[in-house]
């Protein structure tokens, strides 16, 4: 905790450097996108799992707040990628180490020169929608979804701690030893920067999908499924996701392989980060750094069994039905107004008809 505070005391004493700013800046996106996925990978388990909660999710992810959180979502993943893929270059090249400041220079101007087109991309999604005069829920509403998430956090967080005293007391707790530089600390240094390459064309392609061809709002308007020729007849969120996971091409649910990459390797990359800050921050104190590795490691195992037991699921007869019910609920005897939504053009798909769900 020390470490923290004299981080900000420095950084701020000092008014950082552009490569002390660009730092910062990494940190901060990449905890920010970490924290919406692990919120964002059990909700979507839920289109499987439990289908009233995952209409409930969707629920929440189309109001007010989540569109502003949105617009700070798809910034930070953008600055974060660039910043990472500098990062990975200029390691990769350490004769390029001279050309730091500048390279932090076009990562800034590079997200900029991106950021302005996607913002206006999404904010006609959101202007579209608005102007249908929606029904959506309340702030209140809204926060009290996020609750159980606020507990599950907690509760990690006291059982990674509970667990690390156990294991200090059992094995003994040799105060002050620093971590050793290892094999295995080298080998994470690399899988850092290859998974973040390998991340930027898959989060990309998720986020154009999901932003930019279509909004937020599209999961549930009656309209074809981005990526997919079926039609989200129900206009529910289940259908939504069930359709993109049911879609087959060349004997292969495309959507579901995809989604599994980005799964594995943002969940590995993110929660290893969080180590790294974690450790950063804990240096002084065994019992600490310990819960942090506890915390990291466990956090990871649960959303890649979480992420990958959806995957490997079918969406059950009857879901779509609960789902439907499940808007009627929310919203009371009104139309789900996006349903009549017009719905702004796709470019021509091209793929083979799969089987839908
Ligand atoms: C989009 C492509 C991405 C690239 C190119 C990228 C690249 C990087 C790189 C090079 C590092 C530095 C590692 C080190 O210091 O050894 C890093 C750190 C980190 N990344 Fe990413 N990353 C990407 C996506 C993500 C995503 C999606 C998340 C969240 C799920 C994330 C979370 C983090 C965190 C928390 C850190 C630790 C920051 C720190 O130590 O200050 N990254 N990333
Ligand atoms: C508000 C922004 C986002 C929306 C609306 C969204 C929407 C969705 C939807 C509808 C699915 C279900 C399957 C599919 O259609 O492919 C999905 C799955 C997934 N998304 Fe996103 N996504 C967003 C941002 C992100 C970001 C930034 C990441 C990575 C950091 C991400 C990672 C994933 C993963 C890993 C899955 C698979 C989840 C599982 O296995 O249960 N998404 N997303």
């Amino acid at each position: 905790m020390t470490s923290l505070v004299y981080t900000i005391n420095e950084l701020l004493r000092y008014r950082g450097a552009v490569g002390q700013w660009s730092w910062v800046l990494h940190r901060i996106t990449g905890l920010g996108v970490l924290l919406f996925l692990v919120l964002h990978v059990i909700d979507t388990s839920w289109a499987v799992f439990y289908p009233e909660l995952y209409v409930r999710a969707i629920a929440s992810y189309q109001s007010p707040l989540f569109t502003l959180g949105e617009f700070g979502l798809v910034a930070c993943v953008v600055y974060h990628a660039y910043n990472g893929f500098r990062v990975a270059l200029i390691d990769f090249r350490p004769k390029w180490w001279k050309h730091q400041q500048r390279a932090a220079y076009i990562v800034l101007a590079a997200t900029a020169i991106t950021l302005v087109p996607v913002f206006i991309l999404m904010f006609r999604h959101v202007l579209h929608f608005y102007e249908t005069a929606p029904e959506v829920l309340s702030l209140f509403d809204v926060l009290k979804e996020q609750l159980p998430f606020v507990a599950g956090i907690a509760v990690a967080v006291i059982a990674a701690i509970l667990f690390s005293a156990v294991t200090g007391l059992i094995l003994g707790d040799k105060k002050g030893s620093a971590p050793k530089s290892s094999k295995l600390e080298r080998f994470w240094w690399s899988f850092m920067r290859i998974s973040g390459v390998l991340i930027i064309p898959l989060v990309f392609g998720h986020l154009a999908m999901m932003h930019v061809l279509q909004g937020v709002f599209d999961i549930t308007a009656q309209t074809t499924v981005v990526g997919t020729p079926y039609i989200n007849e129900s206009a529910t969120a289940v259908e939504f996701v069930s359709s993109r996971w049911g879609y087959i091409v060349g004997g292969i649910f495309i959507w579901r392989v995809y989604d599994f990459a980005l799964l594995v390797l943002v969940t590995i990359h993110g929660f290893n980060g969080l180590r790294y800050v974690l450790t950063d921050y804990t240096m002084r104190s065994n019992l600490m750094r310990r819960a942090a590795v506890y915390l990291t490691t466990i956090g990871a195992v649960i959303l890649l069994v979480v992420g990958g037991a959806a995957l490997l699921s079918t969406v059950p007869e009857g879901a779509i039905q609960e789902a439907e019910r499940e808007v009627q609920r929310l919203y009371g005897e009104a139309e789900n107004a996006n349903t009549e939504t017009e719905v702004l053009p796709l470019p021509a798909e091209t793929t083979e008809a799969g089987s839908g769900s």
